[in-house]
C-alpha cells in the first residue's frame, strides 16, 4: 500500500523521538531532569477534580455535545474573554476543540487549499509546519533574529506575502522562545493582514503565563476583528489539564460556521467532561491561575539568573513563560547531537533547535516550566559542567 508522500516526508514527532533516546542511555545513577515537553508539573486544583468526579456519574456526560460545544460553556468562556481581553465575544464566535492542536487544523483547513502559503514566524511550534506539510500547504518562514529575541518583524513578514498567502501565523508567548509579541506588534500584523485581505492567526496557548496577567492584545475590541483575525487558545496549560484536550478556536461567525464542517468530520465535539472542567475553571480559578503564573515567573527569573552566570558556555538567546531558547557552544554540531549528548552525559532531556525551523541547529529548547524551582540550579549546573 502506498502512503501519501506528504505524510511520509514529515519528520517523526520530536518529543517522541527524544524520549526514545532514554531507553538507550547508560544508567549512571543520575536522576533525569526533563526539560522536554511543556507540561505544568503541578496537578489540577483538587476542587476541580472533585467537581469532575461528581459529574462523571451523570449519564449525559457520556454523550456528544453540539459540535461547537455546550452553549453554557461557550457563554462562560465569553465572560472570561471579557475579563482577559476586555471584550465580550459572542458564543457564536467560539468552537471548542480537542486542544489548541485541533483548533489549528480547523483554522488552516478553513483558510487554505493545498498549494496555498502561510507566513510563519520562526522558530515555530513544530506541530504547525507538520500539519501544513501533511496538507500540502506551504509554510514560508520569517527568520529568527537573535538580536530581536525572536520577536516577529512586521516588515519582514509583509515582505514574504505573495498572492498565494492566506495567513500570517505567530505564537505568543512563543513556543520555543518564550518571547511575548507586544500588543502593538500584534496590531501591526493585524493591519498587514487587513491590507492584504488575509488572516492573522495567533496561537495563544500560553496566554495565562504572561507576567502580571497583562492583556495580550486589543484586537477583539476592533469591531471588524473577525474579518482578519483567527485566535487559537488552550486551557490545557492554564488549568493543568493537558490530557483533557481543552482547546478553543475564536473567529468570525462565518468562519466558525465553515470550520464546523471540519469539526464534524474530525472530532464531532470536545468531550463534555472537558467542557465542564473549563467552565468550572473559568468560574472559580482566576486566583489559582494567577498564583501559578507568578510561580512560573519566579522559575523564569531564577533560571535566567543561574543560566547567565559567566561560567556557562551555553548562551541564553531568549526566554519567557515556560521556555528558554539557548545557543549551544559546540560549533559544527547539530542541536540533535548536543541534545543526545545531554541525555547520555547529563541526564537532561531537551529538544534540538532544528525541529523549530531551518538553520536552527545551533539552539536547544529548554522547557523549565516542567521543573520545580529547587531543581533549577542543579539543571543549570549540568549545562555548565558539560561545556
Ligand atoms: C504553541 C502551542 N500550540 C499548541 C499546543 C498544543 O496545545 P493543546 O495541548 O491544547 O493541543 C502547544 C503545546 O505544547 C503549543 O506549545
Amino acid at each position: 500500500m502506498n502512503l501519501s508522500p506528504l505524510i511520509s516526508n514529515v519528520h517523526f514527532p520530536p518529543i517522541s523521538e527524544v524520549k526514545r533516546w532514554l531507553a538507550e542511555r547508560p544508567d549512571d545513577g543520575q536522576e533525569l531532569i526533563d526539560l522536554c515537553q511543556a507540561v505544568p508539573d503541578y496537578a489540577p486544583a483538587p476542587e476541580l477534580m472533585e467537581h469532575l468526579s461528581r459529574l462523571l456519574s451523570d449519564p449525559l456526560m457520556s454523550k456528544y455535545s453540539p459540535d461547537e460545544g455546550l452553549l453554557e460553556v461557550r457563554e462562560a468562556i465569553c465572560g472570561y474573554y471579557g475579563r482577559k481581553y476586555g471584550t465580550q465575544l459572542s458564543s457564536a464566535n467560539i468552537c471548542l476543540t480537542i486542544g489548541a492542536s485541533q483548533a489549528f487544523w480547523l483554522a488552516i483547513v478553513t483558510l487554505c487549499r493545498a498549494g496555498d502559503e502561510i507566513v510563519v514566524q520562526a522558530p515555530y511550534y513544530f506541530d504547525h509546519p507538520m500539519a501544513l506539510d501533511i496538507l500540502g500547504i506551504c509554510g514560508v518562514y520569517a527568520p529568527f533574529v537573535e538580536a530581536d529575541g525572536g520577536m516577529p518583524d512586521p516588515v519582514t513578514i509583509e515582505g514574504l506575502i505573495t498572492d498565494r498567502t492566506r495567513a500570517i501565523l505567530v505564537v505568543s508567548p512563543s513556543n520555543p522562545t518564550g518571547a511575548i509579541t507586544l500588543p502593538e506588534t500584534v496590531r501591526e500584523l493585524f493591519e498587514i493582514a487587513r491590507r492584504h485581505n488575509i488572516a492573522l492567526i495567533v496561537d495563544e496557548t500560553y496566554n495565562e503565563f504572561i507576567p502580571g496577567g497583562v492583556r495580550p492584545h486589543d484586537l477583539f475590541s476592533d469591531p471588524a476583528w473577525g474579518d482578519h483575525f483567527v485566535h487559537i487558545a488552550s486551557f490545557g496549560k492554564t488549568y493543568a489539564l493537558t490530557g483533557y484536550r481543552a482547546g478553543l478556536l475564536a473567529a468570525s461567525e462565518e468562519f466558525i460556521h465553515h470550520a464546523l464542517k471540519a469539526q464534524d468530520t474530525m472530532a464531532v465535539c470536545q468531550p463534555r467532561i472537558t467542557q465542564h472542567a473549563v467552565k468550572f475553571g473559568i468560574e472559580n480559578f482566576d486566583q489559582w491561575v494567577a498564583a501559578n503564573r507568578e510561580m512560573m515567573s519566579r522559575r523564569h527569573d531564577l533560571f535566567r539568573s543561574e543560566f547567565t552566570q559567566p561560567s556557562n558556555q551555553f548562551q541564553l538567546a531568549a526566554s519567557g513563560a515556560f521556555f528558554a531558547w539557548v545557543r549551544h557552544p559546540f560549533s559544527g554540531c547539530s542541536g540533535r547531537q548536543i541534545a543526545k549528548r545531554l541525555v547520555d552525559e547529563a541526564a537532561i532531556l531537551c529538544l534540538p533547535g532544528e525541529v523549530f525551523g531551518p538553520g536552527l541547529e545551533g539552539y536547544l529548547r529548554l522547557a523549565f516550566g516542567n521543573i520545580q524551582e529547587d531543581a533549577i540550579p542543579e539543571a543549570v549546573r549540568r549545562f555548565r559542567e558539560m561545556a
